[in-house]
């Protein structure tokens, strides 16, 4: 069976992002597990920005239509979501259909976790399935020491086994079902 195509998807794109930081530790829990094969799309790249007209350029549409699934990686500005990430998402439609999305997110005392309830929502419209199971780090800046590693990885890391097992399972069983029906008939 073909490797679950995974799409890692930064949500900042602000000067000195702390994002990186985190976006780094899920890419390594991502490839420990062998199961996905990964891409990584970062809105602040040019290639995987919106366009102006708000067409999505066409690099950034192959992209999320190739992947299986997709993790969001996302602080959380003035308890949302960061624009850039909306405009992303937004620039697409079918391409998140029948497929499930996954979050990583952190920030201060509530580890971007009203962000994460916010962009369920926004994926609902968007026909996709959120998993429940979600990996949170409250205080980040503290978690993670100079060199970008967790000080304490072990409860983060039985989050993240766990958030990819259930990913796993929605992604392989989408796939199929999406190459039996195509979701866009479906109604
Ligand atoms: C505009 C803005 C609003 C913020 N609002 C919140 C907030 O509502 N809750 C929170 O926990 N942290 C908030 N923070 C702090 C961020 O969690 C922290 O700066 C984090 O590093 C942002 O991610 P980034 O560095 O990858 O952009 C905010 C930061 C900014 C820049």
């Amino acid at each position: 069976m073909d490797k679950i195509r995974v799409a890692v998807i930064y949500g900042s794109t602000r000067p000195g992002r702390f994002c990186h930081t985190v976006v780094r530790w899920t890419v390594e829990r991502l490839a420990a597990s062998e199961k996905f094969q990964l891409d990584v799309i970062d809105p602040a790249d040019p290639s995987a920005e919106p366009s102006i007209d708000e067409r999505p350029s066409q690099f950034l549409q192959q992209r999320l239509e190739q992947a299986d699934a997709f993790v969001i990686v996302t602080p959380e500005y003035n308890h949302g979501y960061p624009a850039p990430l909306k405009a992303l998402i937004d620039s697409s439609g079918a391409q998140w259909s029948a497929k499930p999305v996954a979050f990583v997110s952190y920030g201060g005392v509530s580890g971007g976790l009203r962000a994460v309830e916010q962009l369920r929502l926004v994926f609902a419209e968007l026909h996709a399935v959120t998993i429940r199971d979600s990996v949170s780090f409250p205080g980040a800046w503290e978690q993670f020491d100079e060199s970008g590693a967790l000080r304490n990885p072990e409860r983060s890391q039985r989050g993240m086994e766990t958030l990819l097992a259930r990913l796993n399972w929605w992604a392989v069983a989408l796939r199929s079902a999406r190459s039996t029906s195509p979701y866009a008939l479906s109604a």
